[in-house]
């Protein structure tokens, strides 16, 4: 059981849910389905001990559902994706109350380090809770989802693999744990000097499905990389999932750079990143970069290569500092009604 370092009890007697954000090794980029979220193809994620969020959600006699992150009442976007989550947890519990969510991202959030797939996690887990609304595993996941696709992959903790799934419901649209890995991946993550993200992940998609020449081959090659990473993982052949991981990350950027506009998530500094990922590996480091929906760059490795991967990182005065990982647990309640 992970040791949570500074446990923050916001209000006597509500339960607290932790859940850790995942970093895609495929990626996920388009979907089949918008007002499920569903997604076009599948993925392959780990979830990283590190980009925790810590949320709890309490029935309240209020006549609307709050929001309050990191200390401040949220409004706007992020306040009506969370009502309309809550609303589909009212509609399966049969309950009508609204609710009161306290969410805590102990990492950047909404700088492109994956905080919809923590918070969206621990939020389908402590919702669920609060309304009485019994979940397995698989139930949660889709709910995550129907939150914001990467957090399907959060439910679970180590590696995970995400299910496109065929059914127009989307009940088969959720992630199961990956078992049988052979190679223990940790995580240094580059934050990038930036703001918030100017494009969405969301958006992102959306335009690049819309108008890139190239989305239907991306498609197509999600299917072959899930298979060759998923073989390099139980094979634990660290070079050939650092082709995989690198070439679907290389892959899904190139395919929203040919969006009209086209959207560059890069900075100049994650460039330079790369490089000294990939020179790191020519010398012999077992290390390999991605990167999400924004300039950061989470380079994997083995954990005692961990220090030296973040300390070269660091070099960089574009960058503000490098979070450094283990894999993590999947969502789970860390404080009971009891205490
Ligand atoms: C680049 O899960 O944020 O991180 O389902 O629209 O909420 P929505 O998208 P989101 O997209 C994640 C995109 C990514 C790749 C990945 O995590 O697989």
């Amino acid at each position: 059981m992970v040791a949570i370092a500074e446990p923050l009890c916001y209000r006597e007697g509500v339960p607290k849910v932790v859940a850790s954000a995942n970093i895609a090794l495929v990626k996920y980029w388009g979907k089949r389905e918008t007002e499920l979220n569903l997604p076009a193809a599948g993925s392959l994620s780990l979830t990283l001990d590190a980009l925790r969020t810590e949320t709890e959600v309490e029935l309240s006699s209020g006549s609307e559902d709050t929001l309050e992150l990191d200390g401040t009442a949220v409004s706007g976007k992020a306040l009506s994706r969370t009502r309309e989550f809550l609303d589909e947890i009212r509609r399966r519990s049969g309950r009508h109350e609204h609710a009161r969510v306290v969410s805590r991202n102990h990492f950047p959030s909404a700088a492109g380090l994956a905080s919809s797939a923590s918070g969206f996690a621990a939020l389908a887990v402590a919702a669920a809770r609060a309304f009485g609304l019994e979940a397995t595993e698989d139930e949660l996941s889709e709910l995550a989802r129907l939150g914001s696709g990467s957090a399907a992959r959060s439910i679970h903790g180590g590696f995970v693999r995400m299910h496109a799934g065929t059914r127009a419901d989307g009940k088969d649209a959720i992630a199961r744990p990956f078992l049988g890995s052979m190679l223990e991946l940790s995580a240094a993550i580059a934050v990038v000097k930036a703001g918030e993200k100017e494009v969405s992940s969301r958006d992102g998609m959306e335009l690049t499905q819309e108008t890139s020449p190239y989305h239907q081959s991306w498609i197509e090659l999600v299917d072959r990389d899930l298979l060759a990473a998923e073989h390099a993982l139980t094979e634990g052949d660290f070079e050939r999932l650092a082709e995989v991981t690198e070439g679907s990350c290389l892959a899904m950027h190139g395919n929203a750079m040919s969006a009209r506009p086209g959207i560059i998530y890069f900075a100049p500094v994650t460039l330079w990143a790369i490089d000294r990922v990939r020179r790191l590996r020519a010398s012999g480091t077992p290390v390999m970069f991605t990167v999400d929906a924004g300039p950061h760059v989470v380079a994997f490795t083995l954990r005692e290569h961990l220090p030296r991967v973040a300390e070269v990182l660091s070099e960089h005065r574009d960058i503000d500092r490098v979070l450094t990982s283990g894999p993590g647990f999947g969502a789970r309640v860390v404080t009971s009604e009891a205490g």
